[in-house]
């Protein structure tokens, strides 16, 4: 149904003064006549709110005067695409009177709020982008399709994955755990953190599959010989014939890691990560979009310069050949473990990969896999492992040493998740020889990070006295973290009121949820993110027991060495907020 008209004045009244403010239903109207046209429009500008009825009118253009966008009278339209359009409506005249229809709704708004969300993304205005995801959600669209939108605009438009696609994906695995409020929060960050990465960047080259349908044994014989090559052409459309001849996601998965693994910790294990991510992004958006994803991850993964080229791999001891000789030898141990399981001793095996030789720690691996564990169960052990270097990180260390832990940490959560994938098709589990190799990997990662253990930093635990003296309530815990993050150092705090809260029994979900909190109020880094991601999920894989708990003090104490910020970032997202609520911000 049609709005009634309202009578905004005369010809007379519009002539004298120039300009009408008639107060509308929902937003007051502008009216003003230019070059003999009566025009009516929002009278709030659409970049912050500034009454537009204070700007001035020359040649057919609106200028704010705020902040001076420039509006075409006529239409509204903006010339500064970063104020966005002002909303016009129709004018009648009746005789010598000004009548106009306050109508502004969009007949589609979510198609309106998709469209302006690429427009934001295109010239990456941040306030534009949190107007529209504020727009969409208003409009009913679910944060996931709000992502599937962003990612996919990330992967046409910038030639391979960047970390901003690490972020929308790791905001998207957290998104059903958040409040509501939060999710629009999560969601600024993601997006314009892709949009960032886009800005000026070469869109993706389309590639296609080959007409032909090898076997998938042949497609990973030759993904790994482009690999090795660097042929990121051959490389891609070798994964674009897998997809196009219906390989499952845990079949693309084992292809890309076998690949990947051919080369040791590669890329620092940024490429796994990327690649895992990639997956986890697909697992959230549909697979039906693996062709427009997952050639982004190739490029990196043939660039990718593996640990035989570090000093640190090759001296003293030589990792790359003992992790060479190692595989052979744990491929033997899962064959004879094979039917022994369920094997329970991660715990334990976490500790092994945390001595100081490495001789010790394959054979710690090759044993567990010969008394049954899988190759899953080797990466769980070997999460906690290297949580419990972030943990223990000793804050003697340089503040960017934590970035080292937090590399290891990720890839192996990476190698985890990638693991899991691959051995949960059982029709091929025989397959994933070559990606058992990535845990050799991370486990001498983890060895060579052990001097950020030096000296450990003491872990709070039941019964110790700092533990005793904090609050206990759930409200009051949440204050007092929330409030540690608020100043610098408060590592071992935030540790404890972690272990606190879950050792007191609260529900996980209730401490995790701050921590997002406190996350998503900063202007976090790509690492912050990864790490809570990891984090959570490695958590969800213990529950609230001791190594559980180990790992949540991890990411405690990782956001805490990285807290606070100047909040730009939740600035920006809190003036669209306000704006779609109707709040005066000049005021
Ligand atoms: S330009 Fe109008 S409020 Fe900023």
């Amino acid at each position: 149904m049609s709005a009634e008209f309202l009578r905004a004045g005369t010809i007379q009244e519009l002539k004298s003064k120039g300009r009408l403010v008639v107060r509308g239903a929902h937003r007051p109207i502008l009216v003003v006549e230019d070059g003999g046209r009566i025009f009516a429009l929002d009278n709030r500008c659409p970049h912050m709110g500034f009454p537009l009825d204070r700007g001035s009118i020359e040649d057919g253009i609106l200028t704010c005067h705020w902040h001076h966008a420039r509006f075409d009278l006529a239409s509204g339209c903006t010339f500064d695409l970063w104020a966005d359009d002002v909303p016009a409506c129709a004018v009648e005249l009746r005789g010598d009177e000004v009548w106009v229809q306050p109508e502004f709704g969009r007949p589609d708004a979510a198609a309106y709020w998709r469209q302006r969300l690429e427009q934001g993304m295109a010239h990456n205005l941040g306030l534009v982008i949190a107007k529209a995801i504020q727009g969409q959600l208003a409009a009913g669209v679910s944060p996931v399709e709000i992502v599937r939108q962003a990612a996919l605009f990330g992967a046409r438009n910038r030639d391979g994955w960047g970390t901003g696609m690490t972020i929308l994906t790791a905001v998207g695995n957290g998104l059903a755990a958040l409040p509501e409020q939060e999710k629009y929060l999560a969601l600024f960050h993601g997006i314009r953190r892709v949009a960032i990465d886009c800005d000026g960047e070469a869109p993706a080259r389309q590639r296609s599959s080959l007409s032909s349908r090898p076997s998938l044994a042949a497609l990973k014989r030759w993904l790994r010989r482009w690999a090795a090559v660097r042929h990121r052409e051959a490389a891609e459309r070798t994964v674009l014939t897998a997809i196009a001849i219906g390989a499952p996601p845990p079949m693309l998965a084992d292809l890309f890691i076998a690949a990947e693994t051919d080369r040791v910790f590669a890329d620092g294990g940024h490429s796994l990560d990327f690649i895992n991510k990639c997956f986890e992004c697909l697992d959230l958006i549909g697979w039906q979009h693996a062709a427009d994803l997952l050639p982004s991850v190739v490029g990196q993964m043939v660039a990718a310069r593996g640990a035989d080229e570090s000093t640190e791999w090759r001296q003293p001891v030589d990792l790359v050949a003992l992790c060479a000789n190692a595989s052979a030898d744990l491929a033997d141990a899962f064959a004879i473990g094979r039917d022994r399981g369920p094997w329970l001793d991660h715990t334990q095996l976490a500790q092994y990969l945390l001595g100081d030789d490495p001789g010790t720690i394959i054979a710690a691996l090759t044993a567990a896999a010969s008394e049954g564990a899988s190759c899953a169960d080797l990466g769980r052990a070997l999460c906690y492992a290297a949580a419990l270097r972030v943990a223990q990180f000793g804050t003697a260390n340089e503040h960017g040493d934590w970035e080292t832990a937090h590399h290891v940490f990720t890839y192996c959560n990476a190698v985890h998740q990638v693991l899991k994938r691959i051995a949960g098709d059982p029709e091929h589990v025989a397959d994933y020889i070559e990606a058992s190799r990535a845990v050799l990997h991370g486990a001498l990662a983890v060895y060579l990070i052990r001097y950020l253990n030096v000296p450990p930093a003491r872990l709070p635990a039941a019964g110790d006295d700092r533990l005793e003296s904090m609050p206990s309530t759930i409200e009051e815990i949440r204050s007092a973290l929330l409030d540690a993050f608020e100043r610098q150092h408060q590592i071992d705090a935030a540790a404890h009121l972690v272990m606190r809260h879950l050792t007191l029994g609260h529900p996980p979900d209730l401490i995790i949820s701050a921590l997002a909190h406190a996350l998503l109020r900063e202007d976090a880094g790509f690492h912050a993110f990864q790490m809570f991601d990891a984090g959570v999920r490695q958590f969800g894989e213990w529950g609230n027991t001791e190594p559980g708990r180990h790992i949540l003090v991890a990411v405690a104490r990782y956001l805490a060495a990285h807290s606070p910020t100047e909040r730009s970032w939740l600035q920006t997202a809190d003036i669209a907020a306000r704006l779609a609520r109707g709040d005066q911000l000049h005021a």
